[in-house]
């Protein structure tokens, strides 16, 4: 009588997602005979944007992989120098990560999954503005990091991981600020921050033009209305002139108000985030930019708007103060005050909302005084 050895089960723990077959490594990433892992990663993954992102995510429950299929998400691995809030969902992985430590990087994308990644870790611009060599140990060394290791996980150059970076409008200032900044308007920041956006758009462009990888940057207008507290941002009080008095407290205002700024919802922000990452390659040519579409606020229209909704919700609302502060309104000044998101629209990304449509939004999420 012989022996008969029973089958052998191997099981792959691989970024939080279990794994049940042989592997196979090609190209640096591993994959299986028949199917293989989806992994997004998220940097900044702790942050406003990056957790909303998440969520979405989730919800969402698939993606384009690098072979061009849709595939389900199997794991989200969030990196961030600090997470505020618990984990929410088994898929979800929270990794304490230095964005400027490579090795870090490298090892939390890894070359196990098809990944996806979106990259929103980032020094804000007022931040940047006051520290000058952290601003390019994170946002420049931090993004040359995520860049780099999106490229070692690709398996050739048929099958690229998608990249999308959350860039910003700050890349546009100059001298003499022009109406209204398009795809195709010269980058001149005005800022530290806007610099290092612009040369992480001018490295995925390329990085994209090399097949490294497959790469999208959505050039965010300022994004209302985060939650929370006021932040170092040099455009916190965009945010600030509705959620304070909508908290029912008053908001010190640090610009004129009638300085005109482009600004769009973070729901329309994490929609379009998912749609560049969709976006067929052969459709956005080599100029990998694309500036998300945005209303042109001022702080009068503001005011205007928190009175509408405030009638509308019976809420007693706070005032918007002025608070002028040269240093804030010399760092606005060289920014953009109108954006044409014409070639967004025609790439099917979606548009916001009105700016009433958005501040009811920020109170079915988010809450308010009654
Ligand atoms: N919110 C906006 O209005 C806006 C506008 C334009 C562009 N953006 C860009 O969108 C992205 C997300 O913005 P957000 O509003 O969610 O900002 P956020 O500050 O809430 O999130 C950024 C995250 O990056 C993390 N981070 C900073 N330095 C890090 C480091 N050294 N290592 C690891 N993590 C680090 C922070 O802890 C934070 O959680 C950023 O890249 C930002 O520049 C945002």
């Amino acid at each position: 009588m012989s022996w008969i050895a029973p089958p052998i089960h191997i099981e792959l723990q691989i970024g939080g997602a279990i794994r049940d077959s042989i592997e196979l490594r090609i190209g640096g990433a591993i994959r299986d005979k028949g199917k293989s892992i989806m992994k997004v990663v998220i940097t900044g993954g702790g942050g406003f944007l990056g957790s909303m992102l998440c969520e979405a995510l989730l919800k969402h429950g698939e993606l384009t992989a690098p072979s061009g299929n849709r595939q389900r998400i199997e794991s989200i691995v969030l990196l961030d120098a600090l997470f505020p809030s618990l984990p929410l969902d088994p898929r979800v992985t929270r990794q304490v990560c230095e964005i400027s430590d490579r090795e870090a990087v490298f090892d939390a994308v890894g070359t196990d999954a098809d990944v996806a990644i979106f990259h929103l870790a980032s020094m804000v611009s007022g931040e940047c503005e006051l520290r000058f060599e952290d601003a390019l140990r994170v946002n420049l060394d931090g993004g040359r990091n995520v860049f780099d290791a999106a490229r070692a996980a690709a398996r050739t150059t048929d099958e690229l991981p998608r990249v999308i970076f959350a860039s910003s409008i700050a890349c546009f200032g100059g001298d003499v600020i022009a109406d209204s900044f398009s795809d195709s308007s010269k980058q001149l920041p005005r800022t530290t921050y806007g610099m290092t956006k612009t040369i992480c758009e001018l490295m995925i462009n390329d990085y994209s033009r090399k097949r490294f990888f497959d790469g999208r940057s959505a050039r965010l207008p300022t994004v209302i209305v985060r939650p929370g507290k006021p932040n170092a941002a040099a455009s916190s009080w965009a945010s600030g002139m509705f959620r304070e008095p909508l908290a029912g407290i008053d908001c010190p205002l640090p610009i004129r108000r009638d300085q005109r700024h482009p600004m769009t919802g973070y729901r329309t922000v994490i929609d379009s985030f998912i749609a560049l990452h969709e976006l067929p390659e052969t459709l956005l040519g080599g100029d990998r930019a694309v500036g998300l579409p945005a209303h042109q606020v001022t702080p009068g229209l503001a005011e205007q708007v928190l009175a509408q909704v405030a009638v509308e919700r019976g809420l007693k609302i706070g005032k918007i103060v002025d608070a002028y502060d040269d240093r804030i309104q010399g760092i606005v000044n060289g920014w953009a005050t109108a954006i044409d998101g014409s070639r967004a629209i025609k790439l099917g990304l979606p548009q916001p909302p009105s700016v009433q449509e958005i501040v009811h939004q920020y109170l079915e999420d988010f809450g308010s005084v009654t």
